[in-house]
């Protein structure tokens, strides 16, 4: 295989469109900006759990979406979402990522709301009477929150796609697991990572990166036999499920054992599941832990990821110390793998930073068994789809 030239590097691949991607969808920063406005402002986005929110007027703030925002679980039970901004002169409202307050009095002149957003007082309110400004016009600006299996998502548009049709069964295959118990977060750690966001959400659609993982090859992931038991699903909107990976723990002397007994419902102790949901969400099992991650991007080139573990809410102090090291062994910010994932990501984004990097190759074909590339080229027709322009040529606009 002779090497390159400028002429030959520069070329677009010999391939369909949509199995190679432009280095300009990693780093133009037009093209972030339309990313900002058609795909992560009208998309269904993760927020938290609901064990996040267990009780009545429980809140907790979301700083690095494009706006500041808060959760509240209101009286009646149900989350809400707000701008975190308030109404009056723009002041922030919420300054906790977290905590529990029944009414919010904005420090700065005293308006005060409730749980439902409404203002509820404003001092000395007379002087707004001549310019009749009344309470009712002065409530927060709501937007779009629904819960699915416990798991709570945001849309900042007004007009969102129905939140049913938006998810349809790419999540059935959680039912159990994150409804037969309870399930609470009992893990929540935050990156700053030097990569676009894709890159990111790219690490958990692109199975073919396996060789690296040192741990995946010692836990008999990697025989030709375990690559062809796996397989990719393609849902409706981008989404996509990984499954059919059961990993052999047993043999590998220096991780936790995993008992049967503590798997979650819905799952054996050594079952790999991962889903990647549409634009920037990825949940993923092992057996007896969950793992759900949730990017947001910064600036083309970093973006900000999120971690929670989540795990059985009525564990014994025991079991929750075993669930812990078995999260934390592969999935901590000091694992096996995650660290792994990390420095791949920021290695790739160099490429595309600089501009050496002129395309991302997705044409792996196997019949959608583990290692094809069918999941990132779903990603981006549902991107190229939002955008309006293809990921193979994204500096051209679609009409
Ligand atoms: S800015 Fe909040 S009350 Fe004035
Ligand atoms: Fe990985």
């Amino acid at each position: 295989m002779p090497s390159r030239n400028r002429e030959t590097w520069e070329r677009p691949p010999d391939l369909p469109e949509t199995h190679y991607v432009d280095a300009a969808a990693y780093a133009d920063p037009d093209i972030f900006a339309d990313e900002m406005s058609r795909i992560l402002a009208r998309s269904w986005r993760f927020g938290c759990h609901e064990s996040e929110l267990p009780d009545a007027f429980d809140f907790r703030t979301i700083d690095h979406a494009e706006v500041p925002l808060v959760m509240i679980r209101g009286e009646d039970g149900r989350i809400r979402t707000f701008y975190n901004v308030c109404p009056h002169r723009g002041a922030k409202l919420f300054n906790d990522l977290s905590g529990n307050a029944r009414l919010k009095t904005c420090f700065f002149h005293h308006w005060t709301f409730d749980w439902k957003g409404d203002c509820v007082s404003r001092p000395r309110p007379k002087a707004y009477d001549d310019m009749n400004l009344r309470a009712e016009d002065c409530g927060l600006r709501e937007v779009h929150t629904d819960t699915l299996y416990g798991l709570v998502f945001f849309n900042l548009d007004d007009r969102p796609i129905p939140f049913a049709d938006y998810f349809g069964d790419a999540l059935a295959s959680f039912e159990r697991t994150l409804t037969e118990e309870p399930v609470e977060v009992f893990h929540y750690h935050q990156a700053v990572v030097r990569t676009n966001w894709k890159q990111w959400v790219e690490s958990n659609m692109d199975h073919y990166h396996e060789w690296m993982h040192v741990m995946l090859r010692r836990t008999n992931v990697l025989t030709e036999e375990t690559l062809f038991k796996r397989h990719v699903e393609l849902y409706p909107y981008g989404h996509i499920m990984f499954r059919g990976m059961q990993i052999d723990y047993q043999d590998e002397a220096t991780v936790v054992p995993r008992e049967q007994s503590k798997a979650l419902p819905g799952l054996t102790a050594e079952t790999f599941h991962s889903t990647p949901i549409f634009p920037n969400t990825v949940l993923m099992t092992r057996g007896t832990v969950m793992r759900i991650d949730t990017t947001t991007p910064l600036t083309p080139d970093t973006s900000l990821v999120e971690f929670r573990g989540l795990g059985l809410k009525n564990d014994s102090e025991e079991d929750r110390i075993v669930r812990i090291r078995q999260h934390n062994e592969f999935w901590g910010p000091m694992s096996h793998n995650l660290p792994e994932d990390l420095f791949a990501a920021e290695q790739c984004a160099k490429g595309y930073r600089t501009g050496g990097a002129t395309y991302g190759i997705i044409c792996r074909e196997e019949n959608m068994s583990a290692q094809d590339d069918g999941g990132m080229r779903h990603f981006y027709a549902e991107w190229s789809k939002w955008m309006g322009r293809p990921a193979s040529d994204p500096r051209t606009k679609a009409a």
